[in-house]
Formats: C-alpha cells, structure tokens, sequence
C-alpha cells in the first residue's frame, strides 16, 4: 500500500483522495492543514487512522507517508515540494507545478541530488485515455495547419472577486489568473500535440488588480499557429478543433475531453471518443500508482522523466507568455534569468 500525506483541503484533495481510493492501492496517512479541526475533519472523511498536523515542518519531518500530494495556492507549490524532496518523499503537485523557470530548475537541480524522490506535475486531462489517442492521432496526420482551442468557465470565485475580495486564483501574490488556473491545460495540450512553439503571445483581459481573468494566447509553429483561449470570467460552450487539409478534429472540451469526432471533409464522420473515467483523477492517480510501485526499475525513471520534460517545456511556455503580456508574480521577484 502507498501511504499518502496531503496538503490542501478544498475539494480537489477530496476528488484525489477518492481516486487513490478507488485503485485500493493506497492509504490516507497524514493530512496537513493550517487548522487542526479542518484537518481532523478531512481526515474522517476516508479514515479513523491519518495523522493531522498544523506544521507543515513536523508533517515532513514525522509524517508516516511515502507520497505527498500538494494542492495549496500555487505560489506554495514551490517550497512544500522542495520541503518535500528534502525530506525524501515522492511529490504529486497540482498544475502548475512552479511559478516560474527558476523555480522549476531548482525543482530539478534537487531531484538530481535526491535521486530516488519522485516528482509529477499533476495535469489530470494529459494522462487521460482520449488526450493520449488525440496524441497519437495528431501525429498520424499528413498536414496540420493549427488548432483553436478553448476552456472558459466562469468561477465562483469571480464573485468574491466582484465583491471586492481578491481570492487566491484571482491574486498575483499566489500567482493566480486565467492562465496559471485554465490556460495551463491548453499550454499542455499544445506543447504535448504539436510541439514547443516558436514564438508566443497572450493578450490578456486583465482585472482592477493586474491579474488576467480571460484571455487569448497565440503560439506560433513553423506552418501554422495554435490559438488558446482560455478564462474564468465568462462561460464558452465553444467546441475545440485542430485543422488536417481536409480533415478536422473537433473535441467538445480541450480540457474535459468527452467527445471527439473526426470529421474527413468530404461528408464522413467517425466518433474517436475513448472511455471517460467518473473520476477525472483516475488517469493520473493510475499512472503515478504504476511508476511509483515499482521505483527502482529504469522504465519507472524513465516514465518521470518524459513527463517531467513536458512540464519543464510547459512551464517556459507559460512564463513567456505571461511576460509577453506583462504579467508578474510576487514569485518571480527571485527570478533571474
Ligand atoms: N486538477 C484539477 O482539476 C484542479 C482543480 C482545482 C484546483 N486545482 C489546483 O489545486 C490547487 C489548489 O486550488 P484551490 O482552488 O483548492 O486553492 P485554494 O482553495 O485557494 O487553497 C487550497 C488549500 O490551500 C490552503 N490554503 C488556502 N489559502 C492559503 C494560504 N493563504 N496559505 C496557506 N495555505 C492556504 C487551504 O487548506 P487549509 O485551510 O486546510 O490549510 C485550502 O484548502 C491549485 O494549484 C489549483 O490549480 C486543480
């Protein structure tokens, strides 16, 4: 069994926890929060038995887990899976892992010190079946001349935000906005289907405070450009699509994929839907759970290594585009390039 400690308790960790669950190959042992009784009461929400701390030092130090599973406002993301690394447990961070590249080469620099400790960017769509086919099919064609692609939902958190609150996913001290919150799956989806960009651009709708609440990205490859449009301020029910010669492929949500259709062009359609988990996490949790039950085997280090690449290339990718847009971080007040 894999022992696992959490950090977060909104209801994320709580759709985590369930897909650890559901692969009965796991077991909650330690929850981290701020607030003992926030803690005490996660905990038995899966279990009599996890250990609840309110110091994020003696939940590293003592904690009985192997495996940490970060979902703190992201600017945290950094120091807790450092803290993490150090104390020689395997890291699962929610996207985006790191603010910055500067971070994210700190992140490296440990794991090659530590080697042994685990790290994955948890982008829960780029583990799943239909993104993986999408992958596969993308690279079968003979032509590609771009993509639109689209996630828009407009976030509760938009009215806190309205009301004069600045909350964390709308807030650049905890490195929030559009692009960080949705963007980060378009990002993935591009990076992983076509490649890194040439050059980037994003154009912002940017809030009172600076942080952007929508906004569209361009990312230029040699032949053609793939164009994002991502935010949290308004709701899209617009399809995505990537463009062959005649072919197209539509998918009714780049970043929830349900359903798929190519279409030839020339009257014909074909459903490429693969089966959707209830559990948008399974995928992930699945692909962690093989990697991290067999640790020692070469293919293990070689799976987190390929997916840490893609985040690595994810994580300029959004870096270039925020700064195109003039989008800082408190975080990246230690940046230096
Ligand atoms: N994969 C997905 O589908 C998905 C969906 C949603 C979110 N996420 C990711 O999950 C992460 C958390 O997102 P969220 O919306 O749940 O964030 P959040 O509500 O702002 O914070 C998450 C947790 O962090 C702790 N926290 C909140 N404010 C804090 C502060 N100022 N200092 C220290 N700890 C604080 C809280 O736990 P305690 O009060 O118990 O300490 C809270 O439950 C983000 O990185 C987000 O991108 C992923």
């Amino acid at each position: 069994m894999l022992k696992l400690g959490i950090i977060g308790t909104n209801w994320i960790t709580e759709q985590f926890i369930e897909a650890v669950l559901e692969t009965k190959e796991w077991q909650l042992a330690s929850v981290y929060s701020r607030t003992l009784t926030k803690a005490e009461d996660f905990a038995q929400k899966f279990t009599n038995d996890a250990e609840c701390y309110t110091d994020l030092e003696s939940f590293f130090k003592k904690g009985k887990f192997e495996v940490v599973y970060i979902a703190s406002p992201n600017s945290l993301h950094f120091e807790q899976a450092r803290a993490a690394i150090l104390a020689g447990k395997h890291v699962i961070v929610e996207k985006p892992a790191c603010s910055n590249p500067k971070e994210m080469r700190e992140i490296i620099k440990l794991l090659r010190k530590n080697r042994g400790v685990y790290y994955f960017e948890a982008a829960r769509h780029f583990h799943e079946r239909n993104f993986k086919m999408l992958k596969q099919q993308i690279k079968e064609m003979d032509v590609i001349q771009g993509a639109e692609l689209t996630y828009m939902k407009y976030s509760s958190r938009y009215d806190s935000f309205l009301a004069g609150n600045e909350p964390n996913v709308f807030s650049p001290r905890f490195s929030g906005g559009a692009l960080q919150d949705l963007g980060v799956y378009l990002v993935y989806n591009a990076v992983s289907w076509f490649g890194v960009p040439q050059e980037v651009v994003y154009y912002p709708t940017k809030l009172h405070n600076g942080i952007d609440g929508k906004g569209t990205a361009i990312l230029k490859y040699p032949n053609y450009q793939v164009n994002l449009n991502f935010g949290k301020t308004a709701n899209s029910y617009l399809a995505s699509e990537v463009y062959g010669l005649k072919e197209t492929i539509v998918m009714d949500n780049a970043a929830e994929l349900k359903k798929i259709t190519l279409f030839d062009g020339q009257g014909s359609q074909r459903d490429l839907t693969q089966e959707v988990d209830k559990n948008p996490m399974l995928s992930e949790v699945q692909d962690f759970t093989s990697v991290l039950n067999d640790p020692t085997s070469l293919d293990s280090w070689q799976q987190m290594d390929d997916w840490l690449a893609v985040a690595v290339q994810v994580n300029r990718v959004m870096y270039d585009l925020r700064t195109s847009a003039h989008l800082y971080f408190d975080a990246d007040s230690k940046y230096i390039q």
